[in-house]
């Protein structure tokens, strides 16, 4: 059974024979939170909180993360958005725009903790990270050390990562032990690169501002639902339809066995009511190249589908796709068609494997 006060007292041992400054980089979820709350508890001022500000963070994340936290870590807001979307926009692959994020994200972290004359950076990897990326699943933004990347060498600090061997329910624990407010706690996790991923092939700023307007109504939504992760994915509404089956042009990322695969999305008309029979229509289209179905709960010409996502995991290695009420999938749709250029809302109704959670 884990223990939380023993993990605690080992990690702030562990800590305080860092010598110097410290940076820790808060995103305002889970993990990097409890991450930074360890170094504070052990490094007192020596440690220097900074939270940057990408661009693809969600509608108002970073006043409500700076002022959950304002009693435990003063945290510091760097913005930092020209400098990502100026190395993003027109990227379309996915691996290709992690990878990029994840470089303008270090070299970033480089600049703060030289100008500050720190030497450390703390940082919230958990287990479930550095498993997928080192097994190639997926390049998540903050594994480096796994991959046998220097951070040293590459961008001049040392990582820290007390929480690398705990999955997030001990990391759940973790915060609860430090302080951390409940309703941080149990806040859904949101991806490093944030909107990046859920904005699905190429990047352009309008692409990305509907995608936050589209999560924040689904964020509003589906809130005091108890699912795992709810969130809304963005991608161009071309494709063509045959016998029913729309294929899209986008392409979105899945796993088979252990292996990361980039595959197709098709979206279907489906009776919401009997949505556990699309079970062996989804198995069917997910043995060829498909790794992600939606059901269509609206078309149009629209330039852009947004697909609705909600999850129910425990460790979110594997989920299972939510069996979220008609009724509200039909609000929320009808919330979404208001937002400008967009043609069709779908529902995910793909598990963990074959899919992965994130759409890139
Ligand atoms: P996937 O999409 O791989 O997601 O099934 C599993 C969990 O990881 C989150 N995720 C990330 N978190 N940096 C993160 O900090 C990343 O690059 C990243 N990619 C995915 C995802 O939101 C889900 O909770």
């Amino acid at each position: 059974m884990f223990d939380p006060e023993s993990f605690v007292e080992n990690a702030v041992n562990k800590l305080k024979l860092v010598e110097g400054k410290v940076v820790a980089a808060v995103s305002g979820g889970v993990d990097s939170t409890t991450a930074a709350l360890l170094a504070y508890r052990s490094l007192r001022e020596r440690m220097i909180p900074v939270m940057i500000d990408t661009g693809f963070l969600r509608k108002g994340e970073i006043d409500t993360v700076v002022k959950s936290l304002r009693d435990l870590i003063p945290i510091e807001v760097i913005d930092a958005r020209q400098e990502f979307m100026n190395a993003l926009i027109g990227k379309s692959d996915a691996e290709v725009k992690r990878k990029t994020f994840r470089e303008v994200f270090y070299r970033k972290l480089g600049k703060i903790v030289s100008e500050v004359g720190a030497t450390h950076l703390v940082q919230g990897t958990i287990a479930a990270d550095w498993v997928e990326t080192a097994g190639g699943i997926k390049t998540q933004h903050n594994v480096l050390l796994q991959l046998g990347l220097d951070p040293e060498k590459l961008y001049g600090f040392s990582v820290i990562e007390p929480l690398a061997d705990l999955y997030k329910d001990e990391v759940r624990a973790v915060a609860r032990y430090l302080g951390l407010p409940e309703e941080m706690v149990k806040r859904q996790p949101f991806p490093g690169p944030g909107l990046l991923v859920r904005t699905v092939g190429l990047v352009t700023p309008e692409k990305v501002e509907l995608c936050r307007e589209a999560n924040h109504v689904v964020e509003t939504y589906l809130s005091k639902m108890g699912y795992s992760q709810y969130f809304t994915a963005i991608f161009e509404n071309e494709g063509d339809e045959n016998e029913g089956v729309k294929r899209y042009r986008a392409r979105a990322t899945g796993v088979k066995g252990d292996n990361r695969v980039y595959g197709g999305i098709v979206s279907i008309d489906w009776d919401l009511e009997k949505i556990e029979s699309i079970r062996g229509l989804v198995a069917k289209l997910s043995a060829g190249d498909v790794t992600h179905v939606m059901i269509r709960l609206s078309k149009g010409k629209g330039k852009y589908s947004i697909a609705v996502r909600a999850v129910m995991t425990e460790d979110f290695m594997t989920a299972d796709f939510a069996r979220v009420p008609p009724e509200k999938l039909r609000e929320i749709k009808d919330e979404l068609m208001k937002l400008p250029e967009v043609g069709e809302v779908l529902y995910d109704v793909t598990s963990k494997p074959p899919a992965t959670i994130e759409l890139e």
